[in-house]
């Protein structure tokens, strides 16, 4: 548990998995279960702005799935460097942790959960690939966000429809408006 000094595991889903700006002791592709990464989350203070928010990966329930990602084992000091604020809807969960070679651990876990200030919620790819490509904020263009993403998930040969949808869309728009 994070109230101790002890070395916990951070899963990261999102940017985490391509960004890391923070120290850690070991970093391992795992994954956990009964959740499905979505962009159904806002960001008005990293990828977007209040007027052009943007749109970046939580996760929500899912009986039966696998959110694939990259587990960090981090002194717990660290998660006050990181800039996950629970004032943009973010509240951390302990979860189980699957690595690849079959063993397991815990994890804490980010999440954005539905209903917080900044939730967007489901949209069609076309609609969130349009809100993606025109929002940028401090952490970059909105487009970036995903297309790292896409690209870090590619590389650690996952399949994931959503994302790779949401990526297809993005490029679409792009072209056509190139
Ligand atoms: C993640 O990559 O897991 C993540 C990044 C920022 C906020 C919440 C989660």
């Amino acid at each position: 548990a994070f109230e101790s000094d002890q070395p916990i595991w951070l899963f990261g889903y999102g940017s985490l998995i391509y960004k890391v700006g923070f120290d850690y002791q070991q970093r391992r592709p795992a994954s956990i279960h009964g959740w499905t990464r979505r962009f159904w989350q806002g960001s008005h203070d990293h990828r977007g702005t209040l007027e052009s928010p943007g749109r970046v990966a939580t996760l929500v329930a899912s009986e039966g799935a696998i959110c694939h990602g990259m587990a960090y084992r981090i002194a717990p000091e660290v998660l006050k460097a990181l800039d996950i604020r629970e004032k943009n809807g973010y509240v951390r969960v302990i979860t189980d942790l699957y690595f690849e070679d079959g063993t397991r651990d815990e994890a804490l876990v980010y999440m954005a959960t539905q209903g917080n200030e900044a939730w967007l919620g489901e949209a069609t790819a076309f609609e969130i690939a349009q809100q993606i490509s025109t929002a940028a904020g401090p952490s970059g263009p909105n487009r970036d966000y995903l297309l790292l993403l896409a690209d870090a998930l590619r590389d650690m040969g996952h399949d994931d429809p959503h994302v790779y949808a949401l990526e297809e869309a993005l490029l679409a728009l792009e072209a056509g408006a190139g």
